[in-house]
């Protein structure tokens, strides 16, 4: 089964990639964050995440997030320049300004304008393209009359995040509705959502063993190690752990430093990380990692943290 990181704004851009492909590993490809087309134009941010010369992970899927096939052409164009052969579609977004323009989750309810965007992918016989979606946006049932389109059109995969747009992250995933939607699909499909630790990756494969894979999002934010353990049928020790978190904090660091200015820019970069990074850690060293308020407090408050985990 394969392993792949799922994409995360604002977390697994090019450097946490990079970064973490060299110092853990295990993954089989990683998907980058959705790139959109909005106010004709695509934002330098985003151009410069999927460049190929920002990126060294073996195999990156770029992300594109569009509703209509006039958004999504200048994506495309873009990807196929950089020598893209495979891109990901998102329709599980659930951010409300993107579900409000239709893009992500917000496209579900509308199995006409699925059905013309994916028709568009027609006019790129030289790509492959996989989506990743949810359920639905308001009701469970809304993959009913997705999945015909999707089953008709010629896709590497499907990932499967099950949850409702509109629900966000409250409601726990619905693997029942999962295995409903698994028995229908035609596509290879990836499993999405809540996988935490080495016995949640292996339980989904015991439950489905068809399963093509697993994306895992969160909870590679929060063991960087997952993907590796899986492949290694074992957990790393808790020394091990800390040893290569220690060093892809500080790789980031490294990476980060010269292009960001000042305490606020890094610290607003790095900080993120610890509301997910090693969650049993003790309470009090997490604190005094997210109340630093200059680099020099904050470094000491990440070596604190790992020297005594
Ligand atoms: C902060 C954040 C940013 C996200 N950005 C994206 C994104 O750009 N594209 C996407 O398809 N999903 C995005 N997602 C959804 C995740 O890829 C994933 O589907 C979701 O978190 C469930 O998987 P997990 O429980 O393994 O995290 C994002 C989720 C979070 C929490």
């Amino acid at each position: 089964m394969k392993i792949y990181s799922a994409p995360l704004q604002g977390f697994t851009e090019a450097v946490w990639r990079n970064i973490h492909s060299r110092i853990f590993g295990g993954i089989d490809a990683y998907f980058t964050p959705f790139i959109r087309y909005e106010h004709n134009e695509i934002r330098s941010k985003d151009i410069r995440d999927v460049e190929r010369k920002n990126n060294t992970v073996q195999y990156l899927v770029p992300q594109i997030i569009a509703a209509t096939p006039q958004e999504m052409h200048p994506l495309i164009a873009l990807l196929e320049n950089e020598g893209y052969t495979e891109i990901d579609i998102n329709m599980g977004c659930s951010f409300p300004l993107q579900a409000r323009k239709k893009h992500g989750a917000g496209i579900l309810p509308h199995p006409a304008m699925v059905a013309e965007l994916l028709s568009a992918l027609n006019d790129y016989p030289s790509m492959r393209f996989s989506v990743k979606m949810r359920l639905g946006w308001a009701d469970k049932a809304e993959w009913r009359a997705l999945l015909p389109i999707l089953n008709d059109t010629p896709l590497t995969h499907i990932t499967m995040h099950p949850r409702l747009g509109c629900e966000q992250y409250r409601q726990p995933a619905d693997v029942e509705e999962f295995a409903a939607f698994a028995a229908e699909c035609r596509h290879p499909l990836v499993y999405n959502g809540d996988i935490l630790t080495l016995h949640d990756i292996e339980q989904c494969e015991a439950r489905f063993p068809t399963l093509h894979g697993i994306m895992i999002g969160r909870g590679l934010l929060a063991n960087p190690a997952l993907g590796l353990e899986y492949k290694q049928g074992k957990a790393l020790s808790a020394k091990e752990l800390c040893d290569r978190t220690q060093a892809m904090h500080d790789a980031m660091y490294q990476a980060m430093a010269p292009r960001l200015q000042g305490n606020t820019q890094l610290l607003g970069k790095l900080k993120p990380y610890w509301e997910y990074l090693l969650p049993d850690m003790e309470k009090r060293y997490r604190k005094a990692i997210v109340k630093s308020n200059t680099v020099e407090k904050y470094m000491q408050a990440v070596n604190n943290a790992l020297a005594n985990y």
